[in-house]
């Protein structure tokens, strides 16, 4: 079966072609990232109008590229998501399947992220512990088997990528901030000054950020007030960094203990980060599965395998299916038995 994926429940829009057989056949992407730079943050209705402007051109370059007329069915990120930009993916998604006569599959966008490391030659078997980490969410999911996901922790507040985001721009560093500060951490003293660890010694596996962040702004307020930000930027970018990855760290190993899980997999843009990957190799014992780069950030070919994997789901385009807020543990699992229960 040929799967065509479509992602725009944000500020990408991806498309995909994914041969059930064969793997993934072809693939585009438009990012968006420099027209809502100038805003500092994602304009919702710039970015269902860009998707609108963007989505048939990539849906006829994937095909052409993959040298193929029309898929067999295809899979649309349904949300969660800025509902504007959903409702392009999803009414695309189901007008090419009245004229292509073919069935739609709605994908819920954190499964595509957790179902993106199936894109690899060496995707994880079930179960395994999943740390998703991106600009809208903060999440360690358990995963006893595709569909039947428990999240065992969430942010409280602020996503990590956010975080990220949001100290890079009071560092006056670009958006999407996380990989800039990334590359200033490398350059500054990790052990220059302390911040606070949010959450670490508390029960359960939920983060929180917005306490990190206020006070990171309160030391560039003070490097500010003596004139030295420029010369302890990147110290504090590095502090941050460290910060986050202990923390996100604690939560994760904690989790896959008390599992007793054997492979992890970390998705989502955060997951690029290179500090994460390396404590996370050093640290635990078991596998651990990225994407890579390119399917760890939001991209149509996670929404295609996961798309695929979930065929038994597939419908006719009769109802469109654009949902802001969405459970991942209310996804039923494809045998028609909810969460595996
Ligand atoms: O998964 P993604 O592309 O979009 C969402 O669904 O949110 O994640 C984007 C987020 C942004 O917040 C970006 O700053 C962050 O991932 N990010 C990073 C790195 N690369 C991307 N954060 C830290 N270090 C990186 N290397
Ligand atoms: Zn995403």
């Amino acid at each position: 079966m040929l799967v065509l994926g479509l992602e725009t429940s944000c500020d990408e829009t991806g498309v995909a072609l994914y041969d059930t057989g064969k793997g993934l056949l072809a693939e585009a992407l438009h990012s968006q990232v420099d027209l809502h730079a100038v805003y500092g943050g994602v304009v919702p209705e710039i970015a269902s109008r860009d998707h609108l402007r963007r989505l048939l051109p990539l849906i006829q370059q994937v095909l052409s590229d993959a040298g193929v007329e029309r898929p067999d069915a295809i899979a649309y990120t349904a949300g969660p998501g800025l509902v504007g930009a959903l409702m392009v993916g999803a009414g695309m998604a189901n007008g090419l399947g009245l004229a292509w006569d073919c069935p739609v599959v709605p994908v819920h966008h954190m499964e595509g992220h957790l179902l993106a490391p199936m894109l690899e030659d060496d995707p994880p078997g079930y179960p395994f512990l999943a740390l998703l980490v991106s600009g809208g969410h903060t999440m360690l999911v358990w995963v006893a088997e595709l569909g039947d996901y428990t999240v065992l922790g969430t942010t409280l507040d602020d996503a990590v990528g956010e975080a990220f985001d949001k100290t890079a721009k009071l560092l006056g560093l670009g958006y999407p901030g996380g990989p800039a500060l990334a590359e200033l951490a490398e350059t500054g003293d990790e052990a220059a000054f302390e911040l606070p660890r949010p959450m670490v010694n508390r029960p359960g596996f939920d983060f929180s950020f917005s306490g990190l962040k206020t006070a990171v702004m309160l030391k560039v307020r003070e490097a500010e007030a003596s004139h030295n930000l420029e010369a302890v930027r990147a110290d504090i970018a590095a502090v941050f960094q460290r910060t986050v990855v202990e923390t996100l760290l604690a939560r994760t190993l904690k989790a896959a203990r008390e599992k007793a899980a054997e492979r992890i997999v970390v998705a989502g843009g955060v997951g690029a980060n290179r500090l994460l990957r390396a404590e996370l190799k050093d640290r635990f014992e078991g596998a651990v599965h990225y994407p890579r780069l390119r399917y760890c950030t939001d991209n149509g070919a996670m929404i295609a395998v996961a798309g695929a994997l979930r065929l038994a789901d597939a419908g006719k385009p009769d109802t469109i299916h654009a949902t802001a807020r969405w459970s991942l543990e209310a996804l039923a699992h494809p045998n028609g038995q909810p969460n595996g229960k």
